[in-house]
């Protein structure tokens, strides 16, 4: 599953530079339209052997939704959605500490605060992406760099090499967590902050 690169030119170089996309979840598949859109080369990498989309509700403030008219999807999640009219937040002991109506979101930015079943927005955001663009079962262990590529490697042994790695892998994220283990090797960490 080579990513093929076209033969054009980029910055003075022959061709456009591959993206290796660790992995297939939300910023993973808006990365991925996103480039579908340019006819860019890229790759997604996903640990599991299917996505299921999981989740209950989501809500999306507007500073994202111009991301999604991008994508072409936002009048689609419009209609699978209510607008949000405020934001109620509560302690550990259910004691509302802060409240806000949130009304008037729309005249400053344009957009709503639009809340909606998660998996809506995941599969419109699927529908998006061409099925062989992802390599499922390829939890990706370890990232090599050197001056001309990166190379990502899994765990059942493959090695795949780009030239744009995209860690979009979640909160343990491994892409981050061997950017800084080699950060650390390279002592290009900065120093830690007092106290912590
Ligand atoms: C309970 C809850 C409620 C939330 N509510 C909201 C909300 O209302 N509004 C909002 O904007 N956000 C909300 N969030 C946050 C939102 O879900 C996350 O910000 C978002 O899912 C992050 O997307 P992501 O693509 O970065 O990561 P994820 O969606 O976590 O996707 C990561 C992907 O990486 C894959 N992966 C992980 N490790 C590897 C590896 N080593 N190799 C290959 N693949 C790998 C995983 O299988 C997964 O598919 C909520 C989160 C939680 C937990
Ligand atoms: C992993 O792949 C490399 C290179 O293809 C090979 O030399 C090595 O023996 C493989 N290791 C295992 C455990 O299969």
């Amino acid at each position: 599953m080579a990513i093929q690169s076209r033969n054009s030119s980029f910055q003075g170089k022959q061709y456009l530079p591959r993206v290796l996309i660790v992995a297939r979840g939300l910023a993973g598949l808006l990365l991925a339209i996103l480039l579908e859109h340019i006819n860019w080369p890229y790759q997604i990498f996903e640990r599991a052997e299917a996505v299921k989309p999981i989740g209950s509700t989501l809500a999306l403030s507007p500073n994202i939704l111009s991301a999604m008219e991008q994508t072409g999807i936002y009048e689609d999640l419009l209609k699978a959605s209510v607008r949000g009219v405020g934001i109620n937040l509560y302690n550990e002991q259910l004691k509302m500490i802060f409240s806000t109506g949130i009304t008037t979101i729309k005249e400053l930015s344009v957009y709503d605060y639009l809340v909606f079943p998660r998996p809506v927005l995941y599969d419109l955001l699927l529908a998006k992406v061409p099925k062989e663009k992802t390599a499922f079962k390829k939890k990706v262990l370890s990232i090599k760099q050197t001056d001309d590529e990166v190379t990502i490697h899994c765990s059942d042994n493959t090695s795949y090499e780009g030239d744009i790695l995209v860690g979009a892998d979640g909160a343990y994220s491994a892409v981050r967590q061997c950017l800084y283990k080699q950060l650390a090797q390279e002592n290009k960490l900065p120093a830690r902050t007092p106290n912590r």
